[in-house]
This record gives structure tokens, sequence and C-alpha cells, in this order.
């Protein structure tokens, strides 16, 4: 049976497609309508994952009617009102091929299972946090080989994910895209602000949260004087602070030794590392989309109810060319910065190394010309892939492995690579065993034999506002912006 997850009519529309137990595809629409972020899905997108054969059942996301009626309920009477945003009404757009079925599941369940499904384990407790989907905001749950149980919820307005978007937009951002430039930002500021979001937004208790005001309009201008890196710093510690109550108690409640973390919010990767270091978890497994993107595979995942075989994040859209070792290893050693389009696209919102820029991440002014190129926010570090075997030698790492850039680790050497070291001391780290991607591990090793640094710096294929290169046109269109080469 083949089945297709779709996600979309939110934010960040995406596909995935399983033929039997095979995650065959997963890809987002904006990648091939070139608009960042994009809510709707395309004709290019799906005729990509037709190539896999048609669909037998198409499954939402989330449940549509039950999310009208939270809108409804919060106000949003134009939204819950225009029939132009049900599931059906958007899939008449399109040629799909087959006569697929409809089904739908609810929005955390696509989440949970997006993350347990392609996590290989045989048991985890599961923690959702994100912004909202139909009312649910924050879940708990259990995943074995009985399936899944739900432990505990937390239902809107009492999101944590809308509490950091309206943040998001109080620094000048904006909300549902601009969230990790707060992360980064948070950095340069001093968390001064932290008694006083309490004071005014959050009740902590025993491992959950309750808002005090609905703050899914924004926060306005919330402490006009307030700088917006102190106001960064003091929003992330409390989402550190809130994210940790719930995992600590989810690990007490659960006795589980492994958590999925899932949900927009498990983006935070400053985040992520405090839950991995702190919650008493033995092992912390991040799907590499954990947002609603992701949810299109957790759709079919969900419904399916089984462990899917997973092989990695590389399930878009292919450049078919030969992998051009000699040329890469050249640039590279030679200083430049220089693009990497080859094999399928990642799914997820990190470049991995098939989508990516890179250059030798060492010298004072690395970061400075990666920058010029992407044409980017000065303040914003890039991250390092490097040879899993060697990564502990660099980066006191809070995890095993980290294959989806979703931790944050203090550089042993921040003298050696200023560029990929944030101002913090910390580096969004990438390891990489040779099985994930072997053209780019054979690369480093390359790199490594002759410079003696066994770490590149790593940055997303794209100009600042742009979606990741796509195709190879979309890559020659870079190159031919940029005057980087892209091999
Ligand atoms: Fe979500």
């Amino acid at each position: 049976m083949r089945v297709w997850g779709i996600s979309a009519l939110s934010h960040d529309a995406a596909l995935a497609a399983v033929d039997g137990d095979r995650v065959v595809f997963a890809a987002q629409a904006e990648r091939y309508s070139r608009r960042k972020n994009d809510p709707g899905l395309n004709q290019a997108l799906i005729d990509d994952a037709a190539q896999f054969g048609e669909p037998d059942v198409l499954v939402w996301y989330e449940r549509p009617l039950l999310k009208k009626l939270r809108q409804l309920r919060s106000g949003q009477y134009l939204t819950a009102c225009d029939p132009g945003d049900l599931p059906r009404r958007h899939l008449r757009r399109f040629a799909i091929p087959g006569s697929p079925r409809f089904e739908v599941v609810r929005h955390h369940r696509s989440h949970a299972a997006a993350g347990f499904y392609t996590s290989g384990l045989a048991d985890a407790c599961v923690v959702t946090v994100d912004g909202i989907g139909e009312w649910e905001c924050m879940t708990v749950g259990t995943y074995d080989r009985d399936g899944y149980r739900a432990t505990r919820s937390t239902r809107y307005p009492h999101s944590l994910g809308l509490l950091y978007s309206a943040f998001t937009r109080r620094c000048g951002y904006k909300p549902n895209e601009d969230e990790y430039i707060v992360m980064g930002l948070a950095g340069f500021g001093e968390p001064r602000h932290v008694d006083a979001i309490y004071d005014e937004f959050v009740l902590r208790r025993d491992g959950d949260f309750r808002l005090k005001h609905n703050v899914h309009r924004g926060i306005g201008d919330w402490l006009p004087d307030a700088r917006p890196e102190d106001l960064a710093a003091s929003i992330q510690q409390v989402t550190e602070q809130v994210v940790l109550d719930i995992t600590r108690w989810a690990h007490t409640a659960s006795g589980r030794a492994n958590l999925v973390l899932m949900g927009g919010v498990a983006l935070n990767c400053v985040a992520n590392s405090v839950v991995a270091r702190c919650s008493g978890f033995d092992y912390v497994s991040i799907f590499p989309h954990p947002g609603d993107a992701g949810s299109s595979l957790g759709a079919a995942a969900a419904y399916l109810g089984r462990q899917l075989l997973w092989n990695g994040p590389y399930l878009g859209t292919a450049i078919n060319r030969p992998f051009r070792h000699r040329e890469l290893l050249d640039a590279l050693v030679n200083g430049q910065v220089t693009g990497l389009a080859n094999g399928r696209a990642e799914f997820g919102p990190r470049a991995l190394g098939n989508r990516s820029l890179l250059s030798d991440p060492r010298g004072p002014d690395v970061q400075d010309r990666v920058n010029k190129v992407k044409g980017r926010e000065p303040f914003r570090p890039f991250a390092p892939v490097v040879l899993a075997e060697r990564a502990h030698e660099y980066f006191d790492l809070p995890v095993r492995r980290s294959p989806y850039m979703q931790f944050v680790a203090p550089c042993r050497r921040p003298d050696l690579f200023p560029a990929i070291v944030h101002v913090d001391g910390t580096s969004r780290v990438q390891t990489l065993a040779r099985s994930e991607n072997p053209n780019l591990y054979d690369l480093i090793a390359a790199f490594s034999e002759r410079t003696g640094c066994p770490l590149v710096l790593n940055t997303s294929l794209n100009r600042k506002g742009e979606p990741l290169v796509n195709t190879w046109e979309d890559a020659v269109a870079f190159s031919n912006t940029t005057g980087s080469s892209v091999y």
C-alpha cells in the first residue's frame, strides 16, 4: 500500500510518501514554488512524489473541523468561516494520480508518530510542544508495541510556541518563521526580563505551565524600552526552563529511558541540549523535521501505526550528477566558499550536505566571507559538520550523535574556528558517520588528510529569505547571483 501524508494550509506545506514500510519521498512545497514557508501544495511537488507510484490513501495531518471550531472559539471568525482552507477543496486543485481514499489524524498524533515511527525505538516517551494544532499545544504520551497512550496535554491558549512567536514579533522578526533568529540573538543579550515574563505571562506548575493571557495576537510593545537581545535571552531562558520542567516530569511519570521530542519548539536546539543534559532521559531522539511540515510523514506514519524503514532525510528532489570530489576538495583547501548540490534534497530546515554551502572553518574572516555570499544577519554563526568519530575531540556534545544539527555543544577550540562558534561559545553540530552520507564523509575525510582539520563549515545553499536550492537550475542561478562555484 502507498500512503501519502500531507500537511498544508497553515505554514510550510509538505508531502511525504510511504510505500509499504519504506519512506520513499518527503519534501516541502517551498522548494518547488520558491516561496519561503509556502502554506499551499503545488503540482510540481505532487508530480515529484508521483514518480514513486500513485497513492492508495491520502492522510491529512490534522482534523480540519476541530481546528475550525477552535478558530471560532478564539475569535478568528474570518478564517473559521473560510471554506477555501478545507483540505479536500485544496486537494481538488491538483492532479493527484489514482483515486486515493482520504483520511485524517490529529495534529499532535502526527507529530508524535513522525518522531517515534522513524526512531527505530521499541518504546519511548513522546513529548510534543508546538504553537497550536486543533486545541492541543503540548502533549506527553508513550509509544510501545501496543501503540500510543496519552498521559497529559495542555490546550489552547496555553502555548509555549505561541509565546515564543509573540516574542519573535516583539523583537522585530516574523512570527512562525524567524524564531531561529531570536534563538541566535539570545546569545547577545542578558536574560534580565525572566522574572517579568513569569510575572506577566507564565505560571509554572508541577511539570506543566499555564499562560496568564492569550498571546496569540502578540504582546504588543511590551517593555518598550527593552533591548531586543535582552528580550530574546529572557524568552529563551523561560522556554528552556519550561521545556525542562515538562520533560523532567515526563521522565518520572513515564519511567522510560528514551525521549522523542517533537513540535516546532523542538527546532530550538539550545533548549534541546538542556533537555538532553538535564531531563533524566538516557537518549533523546528528534526527527529532522519536528515541526508541522514533518507531520506530513507523521500523518502517514500514524495511519500505518508501525515503525517505518527510515534511511535518513535525503528524500526530496534528486540531482543526478557525478559527485565532483576533486573540485570540491580543491576549493575547500584553497579557502573558497563553495556550493554542493548533489543527490536528493534534505527533508527539514537544515542543509545536511546535499544542498550545502561549505567552507574551511578556520581563520578570522570566514564568517564575513560566507555571510557576504548569503547576504544574511552578521550576528548569526554557522554550523560545523564533523566526522563522527572525531566530534568529541572538538565539541562537548550532550548526545552521542547529532546527525541533524539539533543540539548545540561547547566548542573545545573556539580560537581555531571563530566562524562556527556562537558568542556563547557553542556550535550547532552535525556529526557525520560514513553510512549517513558517504560522498560528504569522504570529502571531509580527504580535507582532514590534507589539512589536519576533520570538520567543515556547513550552511544552507540559499540567499537570505529564499528557500534552499532544490534543482540543478536553482543551483546554477545561485552560482550566477553570488559568484560562488557550485558542484
Ligand atoms: Fe504543530
